[in-house]
């Protein structure tokens, strides 16, 4: 993926404002080293910085992490990817938001979390659980079958699991899970771009090597699709469906 750092910054907001909640449940305090996986141009590194806490932010995107450097430079950000990470310290805690559903070697990022937490380390999650964007998804598996996509249409790209699967995996790999969440979350896309904005951030693994007039007509199929289901008071609005999680390391 090449992430534009921009369109995520001014036009996904969201992303990061929802995080603040998970934020909460972290509660970090001052004193603490905490490694943010996943951590995209660093907005949350930074608001866990603002706590007192040492934040360590890693993203396997380079233009997300030049981004967050560039920002935030006085906070270390790294290029790693969350399914095969280690560092020489340990962690006080693990924090993730918006970025697990990424990686398809889940496993391989709980053992690499797991081994970066100190003992009784946190690792607190959000990250889009079972049904997440279905009806984006449907669409656009749908219209890009009909314009002859079909291998493209699909392609595995996100990974939403269950809360039963989610902690069952946490449990199999050393944790104890303490907390655990699975909840619509309906999201308001506050931009004129509206899904078509949306699918061409997060849907480039499926767009990318579609020209852009078929793209474009695919973007509108979509878009005719679900209006009805997620076009409401004028806005669109995406359908997540989140996992939250917290677990400590046995
Ligand atoms: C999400 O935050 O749920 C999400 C973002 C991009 C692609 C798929 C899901």
């Amino acid at each position: 993926m090449n992430w534009d750092t921009k369109l995520y910054d001014n036009h996904h907001g969201f992303v990061s404002k929802y995080g603040a909640g998970v934020i909460d449940l972290l509660a970090p305090k001052a004193g603490e080293h905490i490694l943010d996986v996943g951590c995209g141009t660093g907005d949350l590194a930074y608001l866990i910085a603002r706590h007192g806490a040492k934040v360590t932010g890693m993203d396997s995107s380079r233009e997300m992490i030049a981004a967050a450097r560039d920002k935030y430079p006085f906070i270390v950000f790294d290029v790693k990817s969350a399914e095969n990470f280690s560092y020489a310290e340990q962690f006080d805690a693990v924090f993730s938001n918006a970025a697990l559903h990424w990686v398809l070697d889940y496993t391989g990022a709980v053992r690499c979390i797991h081994r970066a937490l100190k003992p009784a380390g946190r690792f607190i999650a959000e990250f889009g659980g079972k049904g997440n964007v279905s009806n984006i998804r449907e669409a656009l598996k749908k219209s890009l079958e009909q314009n002859g996509y079909t291998q493209v249409a699909n392609k595995s790209v996100w990974y939403f699991p269950s809360l039963s699967e989610y902690t069952s995996l946490l449990e199999h790999n050393g944790f104890r899970v303490i907390f655990a969440s699975h909840f619509d979350r309906e999201t308001l896309l506050e931009d004129d771009g509206g899904i078509r904005n949306w699918l061409k951030m997060f849907g480039q693994s499926y767009l990318k090597d579609i020209g852009s007039d078929e793209t474009e007509a695919i973007i509108k199929q979509v878009e005719e699709q679900i209006r009805n289901s997620n076009f409401k008071n004028d806005t669109w609005h995406a359908d997540y469906v989140r996992l939250r999680i917290m677990a400590v390391k046995q």
